[in-house]
């Protein structure tokens, strides 16, 4: 952490976090917190809740949440030390000078410097595609179709045909020949000193979701190799981590989120007014892109091209789509190539049948199967029914499953009740029969018993944090090392600490954690949704059975670990005893 935590707490406290997020999102008094539409995914109906008691927000639909520091780091994309700047300064709070070390100074002076450089370079190529020079770029991009309101709005440009004139225009702006290279703009060898790395080409400038510009591609405007040229990863820059038009389409508010794989794709659609189009940058499509995408949506079109290479990266970005828990659907262009193409041919209204009509992702994946299979021979036939039968069993839940079979045995001829039971056997012989014998319990059987226990140690950390008065019975049953998660055991050390000091503060506790995952992880703690409640009897029930399962959860553990664990067989001890207590105590409700 760069500043003293104090100072952070002294600024978080002086910026009430509905002021800041009603800035950004609107947001309606309901009963003791606000709520509005998720800015994090997208929702018709309000799950986003601000809760001005606790200084934190937390959406019941995507999980987003944390305190006011998190806010800006998720919306704005800020680091810790911007957001803490910005709030500094809103709030009229001086930050001290001396905040980094000198490692950390370095990085964030090099940064600043490099994007900088970047500004300057897009500055410098925009107007070259403007000047005299710049005619073979403006032809081609109006060979292209792309209006001038389309130029400004990605800030195209042109870099000229001589070889170092970026260079030199960025020397003028006093810019070291080191920090240029390390933007990526240029290289050095023997024979022609330090040079451009990017000319005669057309350039499109890349920005991250803030709309600053973290890098270029630059393409060819005849044939050429390669057809587009990229900047190389810089500390600025992370190919992975960023995705083409994102700092457009996350303000969209369109149900999906496009994926195509070219830029000229996501700028086609955007002139037609697909402005939820996104590309990954040059590379292949990666877990921390689609990490980036769960934020702004749930559902992700795939708008790969048609051919054999755009249909296997389709596969692999469905696959990683899934791990996220985000939703694919696959986008047929047949009989055009890519978006670009079909956009010029048959225009946006035809393009929004196609996202309509766009694939279960699933299905996409059989559809492909099948060509693998010759299926006019009985053994080859057999075979893809088997591949069907192992992948449909795959779906843990039986509704879904079922849901599956249905529609794939009507798409295949395959009889509905064959194929299901072939998926039985298949269940059966892979080691997943208990999931079939008993579905309800499914594959998840694993999982369920896990977020169990992480629910109740969840609501009991809500319950306290909006009725800290029950913290004084709480405490004669139940401590800090009850919650059998580190994460939940941190939080539950920091929260018993101030609510035995009486002042405790759970936005606090938020700021003392630094990863992203970990603030959202906090703030769930904080924000499980409690039932409604109206008398006191209830009440207290209903808290004597959380505090009953918390301890209950914290005896399975230290049992399980009696061996290995010499704290173990007093936790154990203390809570069979705490146990027998709570079993035969009346908890009173205090407000
Ligand atoms: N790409 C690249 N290097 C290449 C070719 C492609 O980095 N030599 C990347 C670019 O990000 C490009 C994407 O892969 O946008 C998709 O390639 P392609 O479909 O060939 O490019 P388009 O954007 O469709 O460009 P165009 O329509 O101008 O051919
Ligand atoms: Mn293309």
């Amino acid at each position: 952490m760069y500043y003293p935590d104090d100072l952070v707490e002294d600024i978080r406290s002086r910026n009430d976090i509905v002021d800041v997020i009603s800035g950004y999102v609107r947001i309606q008094k309901k009963g003791a917190s606000y709520f509005g539409l998720c800015p994090f995914h997208n929702e018709k109906s309000p799950s986003f809740s601000v809760s001005s008691v606790k200084q934190m927000y937390y959406c019941f639909g995507c999980g987003a949440g944390g305190n006011v520091y998190s806010f800006l780091m998720n919306y704005e994309n800020y680091s810790f030390p911007e957001a803490v700047k910005v709030l500094a300064e809103r709030a009229g709070v001086a930050l001290p000078e001396i905040e980094y070390n000198e490692e950390q100074k370095k990085t964030a002076s090099l940064k600043a410097t490099l994007l900088e450089i970047n500004k300057e370079a897009a500055k410098y190529y925009y107007y070259c595609l403007r000047s005299p020079n710049g005619k073979q770029g403006m032809d081609y991009f109006e060979k292209r179709q792309l209006s001038e309101e389309t130029r400004k709005q990605f800030g195209l440009g042109y870099a000229n045909k001589t070889s170092n004139d970026l260079v030199l225009y960025l020397r003028s702006k006093g810019y070291r020949d080191e920090h240029i290279i390390q933007a990526g703009l240029a290289s050095q060898n023997e024979k022609y000193g330090v040079h451009d790395k990017f000319w005669n080409r057309v350039m499109f400038p890349i920005q991250d979701s803030n709309h600053r510009v973290i890098g270029f591609g630059g393409r060819v405007m005849g044939e050429g190799e390669p057809k587009y040229l990229n900047s190389p990863e810089t500390p600025i820059f992370d190919k992975s981590r960023n995705l083409y038009g994102l700092n457009f389409a996350r303000s969209s508010r369109k149900e999906n989120i496009i994926l195509c794989e070219g830029y000229m794709d996501v700028i086609a659609m955007h002139q037609a007014g697909f402005n939820q189009a996104v590309a990954s940058l040059g590379t292949a499509f990666t877990s921390g892109q689609a990490n980036l995408l769960r934020r702004f949506t749930q559902t992700v079109i795939l708008a790969y091209d048609s051919d054999g290479a755009g249909t296997k990266a389709a596969l692999r970005a469905i696959g990683i789509l899934r791990e996220v828990g985000l939703t694919a659907k696959v986008l047929s262009m047949v009989p055009y190539k890519d978006p670009d193409e079909f956009m010029k041919a048959l225009g946006p209204e035809e393009f929004q049948k196609r996202i309509d009509n766009a694939k279960n992702s699933f299905l996409f994946e059989i559809q492909v199967l099948e060509r693998e299979y010759d299926l006019s021979d009985p053994e080859s036939k057999t075979k893809f029914h088997k591949e069907i039968a192992r992948r449909l069993c795959e779906f843990s839940e039986e509704v879904e499953r079922e849901n599956y079979i249905e529609v794939i045995a009507e798409t295949y001829h395959i009889g509905f009740d064959s194929l299901r039971k072939l998926v039985q056997n298949t269940a059966a012989n892979t080691g997943l029969a208990k999931a079939i014998e008993k579905p309800k319990s499914g594959i998840q059987k694993k999982l369920q018993p896990e977020e169990g226990k992480k629910k109740a140690q969840r609501l009991l950390i809500t319950w306290l944090s909006e009725n800290p008065a029950l913290y004084k019975q709480a405490k004669a049953y139940i401590s800090p090392k009850d919650f059998t998660l580190e994460l939940y055991q941190k939080v539950a050390e920091i929260m018993f600490a101030e609510l035995e000091q009486g002042h405790f503060e759970p936005a606090r506790i938020v700021s003392l954690f630094l990863e992203e995952e970990e603030q959202r992880e906090v703030a769930a703690l904080f924000n499980t949704k409690l039932e409604k409640l109206s008398t006191s009897a209830d009440k207290e029930k209903a808290f004597r059975d959380i505090l009953l399962s918390v301890k209950r959860i914290s005896l399975e553990h230290y049992t399980a670990q009696l061996g290995s664990d010499v704290n173990a067989l007093n936790q154990v001890i203390e809570a069979k005893k705490a146990l027998l207590e709570l079993e035969k105590t009346h908890i009173l409700f205090v407000e």
